[in-house]
């Protein structure tokens, strides 16, 4: 009997370590780190609008009703509004005491535009050591904070050198002004190269998923995520559902299939198709976290919704049917 109380509480206590209620929303643990993170993220890549005051404000209330409805974690990087979304989210931080203690903040770097410094500058991807320490104190400095949780590389630096990033962590990690690392955009293989200097687990790739762009479930992505226990986080998760996504492929015969399914799905959980494309993420073993990046307020509540439905693997495999045109052979 005691053996058996003894395996039923460790069963117990396992479950409530890697997914526990937090406020109103499940929160789950980030990789091998010490972060619980709410199972939704919420994307601060718009907040700002077109930075009109009015813009701003709803940006502001965007984020303060996903604190209020249990976000627990911010999605930034250093050139989402020029560095102006980590500018108005550290007003909201002012705002709300106590907030930036009970929250994951997650930004990213090695993005340089086209013309900076210098007019005739491309574009182009910047993993230096000298670069990435100057672009963690601006994101620091935008955003008031004195660390942040998760830095992550936003899109691999063709040119990196992965002795020269580890030794860029090392300091940053040393100095406390970041606490854990990850990645964006990147493949297995240069996940696995930059893994391989690190001495610090990297805990994210964060990649685009969604109903149009599916790469990750098959190029390898999702599979080093759970064999190496990385969290994968989905971006644009909504493209294809609400806006076309990036280098849309779709002809309108697919998009006309692929909404009467999500019709279909909604009406059958009495809910709407870009609830039921979270579901369809959420639904992944990889444990995906999607980004939600809508600065509608009431759609930020209403994203709570997807992880209340029953989502089976017959309506997963509908979906993917309907995205593809063909059943799976
Ligand atoms: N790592 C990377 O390379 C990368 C790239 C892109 C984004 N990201 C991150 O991912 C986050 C999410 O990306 P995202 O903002 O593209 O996310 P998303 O949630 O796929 O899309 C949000 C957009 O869809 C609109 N929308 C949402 N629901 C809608 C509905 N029911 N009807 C009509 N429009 C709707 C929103 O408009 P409203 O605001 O009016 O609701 C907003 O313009 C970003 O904030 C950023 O943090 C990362």
């Amino acid at each position: 009997m005691w053996i058996f109380i003894i395996f039923y509480n460790n069963i117990f206590l396992y479950c409530s370590n890697s997914l526990t209620k937090d406020k109103n929303m499940d929160s789950l643990q980030i990789g091998t780190s010490d972060l619980k993170s709410s199972r939704l993220v919420h994307g601060c890549m718009r907040i700002v609008g077109d930075n009109s005051d009015e813009s701003r404000r709803k940006g502001k209330a965007a984020v303060r009703t996903a604190y209020e409805s249990g976000f627990t974690h911010f999605d930034h990087a250093d050139i989402y509004g020029g560095g102006k979304c980590e500018e108005l989210f550290a007003e909201v931080l002012r705002e709300i005491p106590g907030m930036r203690e009970k929250i994951i903040i997650t930004s990213k770097c090695g993005i340089i535009g086209r013309g900076n410094p210098v007019p005739d500058y491309p574009a182009r991807y910047d993993f230096s050591e000298g670069y990435i320490l100057k672009s963690v104190d601006g994101i620091l400095k935008r955003l008031n904070t004195g660390y942040i949780d998760i830095l992550l590389l936003h899109r691999p630096d063709f040119l990196f050198r992965a002795e020269e990033v580890a030794g860029a962590f090392e300091q940053l990690k040393n100095s406390g002004k970041v606490r854990h690392f990850g990645v964006s955009n990147f493949h297995p293989s240069q996940l696995s190269l930059l893994q391989s200097y690190c001495p610090m687990p990297l805990i994210i790739n964060q990649v685009e998923i969604n109903i149009h762009n599916i790469n990750a479930l098959l190029d390898g992505t999702l599979d080093q995520c759970q064999e190496q226990n990385i969290s994968p986080q989905a971006w644009c998760p909504l493209g294809g559902v609400v806006y076309p996504a990036w280098g849309n492929i779709f002809s309108p015969d697919d998009e006309q299939r692929i909404k009467a399914e999500f019709d279909r799905q909604a009406a059958k959980f009495n809910t709407e198709n870009w609830i039921v494309m979270l579901a369809w993420l959420l639904k992944h073993p990889a444990r995906i976290f999607p980004i939600v990046g809508t600065t509608n307020s009431s759609r930020i509540s209403a994203s709570l919704q997807a992880l209340e439905i029953d989502y089976r693997r017959e309506d997963w495999y509908r979906l993917l049917e309907a995205r593809n045109g063909q059943p799976v052979p």
